[in-house]
This record gives C-alpha cells, structure tokens and sequence, in this order.
C-alpha cells in the first residue's frame, strides 16, 4: 500500500500505525468507474496474476509512476522485484506498467499543449521524458 505517499508493505504495517495517515490501496486506484491506466494496461496486456498479487503490483507500479513518471524497464524492474510471484514470468507486468506510462506522459503533453504555450525548452525536456 502507498502509505503517505510511500509504498509500504502493508502487512508490516499494524493498525494503530496507520491510522490517521493517508492510505492508497487497490481500492483507491480507479476514478470511481474509470480504471487507472495501470489498470487498463494490465488487463490489455494480460498481465494478471492472482488476486494478492495483482493489486500489489498495481498499487507498487503507480507508487512507482507518482515517484518516475518515465522509468526505464531496468528502473521498473528493480522496482517491482520486491513484488514476488512464484506463479508467472514478469514480463508481460513490466510491459503494461511501461505502456500505462508512455500513455499517461503523452496524456499530460496533450493536456499542456491544448493550454498554455510553453517555450521550446520545456517542450523538449517533455518529448525527452516521452521517448524514453
Ligand atoms: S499469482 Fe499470486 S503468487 Fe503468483
């Protein structure tokens, strides 16, 4: 779980300890009826495992995403090795969470090009962080 803004493994964490703070489950992850694109990716590219492991990859990844919105296979990788499935390969978890964020970096840069003009640095600073 994201525990103020921190992944955190959330059987380690006891009750009183949690109380208070601001706490992201699986639950939390969807816009009510709207699946995250994290969601969204992972049924695309069928990347679904059991339902312990499933929200766990998905609440680290968008831990992951709100950290690096542009993280590299290794980076997404060494990420997500704490999340252990004795049941599949990860590859087809490393390519959703990879696709969900090329879409949520190029949904920001049509958010921004429809508003404000941004100088040519900025712009190139964002198609940088698309492309890689
Ligand atoms: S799918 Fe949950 S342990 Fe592998």
């Amino acid at each position: 779980m994201i525990l103020n803004g921190r992944l955190v493994p959330a059987c380690l964490v006891l009750a009183p300890e949690a109380d208070g703070q601001t706490i992201t489950t699986i639950e939390g992850i969807a816009d009510g009826e709207r699946l995250h694109p994290l969601q969204e990716k992972f049924l695309g590219h069928a990347a679904l495992q059991c339902g312990i492991c499933t929200p766990g990859f998905i609440v680290a990844a968008k831990a992951l995403l709100d950290a690096n919105p542009s993280p590299t296979e290794e980076e997404t990788r060494y990420w997500l090795a704490g999340n252990l499935c004795r049941c599949t390969g990860y590859d087809k978890i490393i390519r959703a969470v990879l696709d969900a964020a090329a879409e949520m970096c190029n949904s920001q840069l049509s958010s921004l090009n429809s508003q404000a003009p941004l100088n040519s640095q900025t712009l190139s600073t964002i198609h940088s962080r698309v492309e890689s």
